[in-house]
């Protein structure tokens, strides 16, 4: 089997720190991977004002099995319009609609939920990933007055929610999961909560073998603290799923530890951890690098590297159990110490 083509960007902030140890793992679990580094990030901004160098996109898209990135965000730059263009750029035009975000809890310790176990929080949010609330339409009326209006759209095509809908029921099938839960706001957002209303009505209909739940999006927050048990996969709109899944992250031990794909199925996908690029604690070994090491072992299971995927999802898991943690998941090691345990315990 020839290599499996990775482009890193590992961007900003914290971002640089967590890759290095993600590429590390990556190397030590034996996967046929080779790696290009691209240096797309706030430091090249401010050298060349270059956010993606032309045909960045489509070199992505053409030149590589998979994107593994950090994080993107620099207080340097103004309204970060490097991370815009290069973040929501990537998943734009990779069109990248299926953002994947397990929430599985690795131990008791880590969850902040009283009497919280691993079985208890292990479910799946597929947030869409392309439109909603994030196309960025709208526009400011009378600016700077006492009149000024702001508008923001929320745009839901058929395609787009079908895609996505679809896409959380061939997760299920494929993942041995049982349940799918669609969340939206449809008794307040009547035009946009139709629409998906209808598109998973229809879709669902198709999946027989799955049993289909509903909740509001302010009743499912409520339920994942109360009774996160019940949930196997959950699918929803672009801003409902930016919100559950930091709530998600702190279920699981919080921002450090969660990991995402952007995925369009038989495209090149992008891997990265949740979190953003930390200025608060950039450069002082205090990142805790899990989040950027799971995406990596998504990554892996993502091309068919599925045993080299375990082994690393192995090693994280050790590493909770004995304790091997940085700061913000109360260790003591730092972001090296914990990023090599992980590697030479593969
Ligand atoms: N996907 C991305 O690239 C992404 C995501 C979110 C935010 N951002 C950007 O990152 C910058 C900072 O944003 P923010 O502060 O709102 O979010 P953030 O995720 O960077 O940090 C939030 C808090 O969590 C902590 N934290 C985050 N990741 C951690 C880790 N791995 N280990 C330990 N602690 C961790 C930080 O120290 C901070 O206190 C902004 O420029 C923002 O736009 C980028």
């Amino acid at each position: 089997m020839s290599k499996k083509k990775i482009a890193v960007l590992a961007g900003d902030g914290i971002g640089k720190e967590v890759i290095a140890h993600a590429i590390d793992v990556l190397r030590a679990s034996g996967a046929e991977v080779e790696f290009t580094e691209f240096d797309w990030g706030a430091d090249r901004y401010l050298r060349d004002s270059v956010t993606v160098p032309a045909d960045g996109f489509s070199l992505l898209a053409n030149g590589f099995d998979a994107v593994l990135a950090g994080a993107f965000g620099d207080p340097r730059v103004q309204f970060n319009i490097h991370a815009r263009e290069i973040l929501l750029g990537m998943r734009s035009h990779l069109d990248l609609y299926a953002n994947v975000r397990p929430v599985k809890l690795l131990d008791s310790l880590l969850c902040p939920l009283k009497d919280c176990s691993p079985e208890d929080v292990n479910f799946t949010i597929i947030r869409e990933n392309t439109e909603g609330m994030y196309g960025d339409l709208g526009g400011v009326f009378k600016r700077g007055t006492a009149d000024e209006i702001a508008v923001q759209e929320d745009v839901n095509t058929w395609k787009g929610v079908e895609r996505v809908i679809r896409y959380a029921f061939e997760h299920a099938r494929q993942h041995g999961r049982r349940r799918v839960l669609m969340s939206d706001k449809s008794n307040a957002l009547t035009h946009a909560g139709s629409l998906w209303q209808r598109v998973w009505q229809e879709v669902g209909g198709e999946y027989p073998d799955i049993e289909k739940q509903h909740m509001y999006v302010d009743a499912l927050a409520l339920a994942m603290v109360r009774a996160p048990r019940q949930f196997e996969v959950i699918v929803t709109n672009n801003l409902f799923g930016d919100i559950l899944t930091d709530l998600g992250a702190a279920l699981q031990g919080g921002l450090g530890m969660a990991a995402s794909g952007n995925i369009h199925p038989g495209r090149t996908s992008m891997f990265e951890p949740v979190h953003g690029s930390a200025p608060d604690i950039a450069g002082r070994d205090l990142a805790n690098p899990m989040g950027a090491i799971a995406s990596a072992a998504m990554m892996l299971a993502h091309l068919g590297l599925t045993q080299e995927a375990a082994r690393i999802d192995a090693a994280i898991l050790s590493a909770v159990r004995q304790r091997k943690l940085t700061p913000d998941v109360g260790g003591t090691l730092g972001t090296r110490a914990c990023g090599e345990w992980i590697a030479s315990h593969i």
